[in-house]
C-alpha cells in the first residue's frame, strides 16, 4: 500500500472551490493508495519566531530529529506522493501553507546539505498542487503560487511536479461552474495516472 499525503489548505472548507478539485482527485485514486490527510486549518501551526525558533535551533544542534515538533516533516518525507490543495491569495499561496512549509523544511529530514549544496531527501515521486484563482494567471509573471510550489518540489526532491488550476473563477459567474468542471476532470485524470 502506498501513501498519498493530502495537505488540505482550503481555508473556506466546504465553501472552497479548490476543495472540489481535491475531491475529484481523491475520488479517482487507483487501487493500492491510502490517503493520510492533514487539514492545516485544524493544526497548531506557528511561524518560525521567538521561543519556537530557539527551540528548533537547539534541537537541530543536538541532532534531536525525533522531537514531536518535527512530526510534520517526517510525515512529509515518508509519503509516496504529495497532494496539496490551496487557493490563490495575493498572487501566491496562503500564509497558512507557507507556515506549514516552514514546519516541514527541516535539514536532515526533508532535505540535506553538504559541500555540494542542498539536496531533497523526500521519498515522494510526485507533487500535485491544486488551486483556484479569481483571475487568469496561466503563464503570467505575476503568478507566484504554483511557481513557488514547483521550486519547493525541486527543493524537497518530491519527484514530478504538476499543477492543476481553475483559472478565472471570480470573473464571470456564468462561467464558474464550467471552469471548475473542466479543472475537476483534469484532477481526476491526474489521479488515475498516479
Ligand atoms: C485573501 C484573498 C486573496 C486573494 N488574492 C487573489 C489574487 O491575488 N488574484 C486573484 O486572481 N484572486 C485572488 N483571490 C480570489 C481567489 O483566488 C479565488 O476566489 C479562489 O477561487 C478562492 O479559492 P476557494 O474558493 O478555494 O476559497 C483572493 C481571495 C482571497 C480571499
Amino acid at each position: 500500500m502506498k501513501t498519498l499525503l493530502y495537505v488540505d489548505c482550503c481555508i473556506r472548507r466546504e465553501a472552497s472551490r479548490t476543495r472540489k478539485l481535491a475531491e475529484a482527485f481523491l475520488g479517482n485514486l487507483p487501487k493500492g493508495w491510502k490517503v493520510e490527510k492533514v487539514t492545516l486549518m485544524d493544526e497548531p501551526l506557528l511561524p518560525l519566531m521567538e521561543g519556537g525558533f530557539a527551540q528548533r535551533d537547539q534541537l537541530l544542534q543536538q541532532g534531536n530529529l525525533k522531537h514531536r515538533r518535527f512530526d510534520y516533516a517526517w510525515q512529509f518525507q515518508k509519503a509516496d506522493a504529495i497532494l496539496i490543495a490551496a487557493p490563490f491569495y495575493d498572487l501566491s499561496i496562503p500564509a497558512l501553507l507557507k507556515v506549514y512549509i516552514e514546519n516541514v523544511s527541516v535539514d536532515g529530514i526533508t532535505f540535506e546539505c553538504d559541500e555540494n549544496g542542498l539536496r531533497g531527501a523526500c521519498r515522494a515521486t510526485s507533487m500535485t498542487f491544486l488551486t483556484s484563482r479569481g483571475g487568469f494567471y496561466e503563464n503570467s509573471p505575476d503568478e507566484m503560487g504554483s511557481r513557488y510550489m514547483e521550486a519547493m518540489c525541486r527543493f524537497f526532491g518530491t519527484g514530478v511536479y504538476r499543477c492543476i488550476a481553475a483559472d478565472g473563477v471570480d470573473m464571470d459567474p456564468s462561467k464558474t461552474t464550467g471552469i471548475l468542471a473542466e479543472a475537476c476532470e483534469r484532477a481526476a485524470q491526474a489521479a488515475k495516472a498516479l
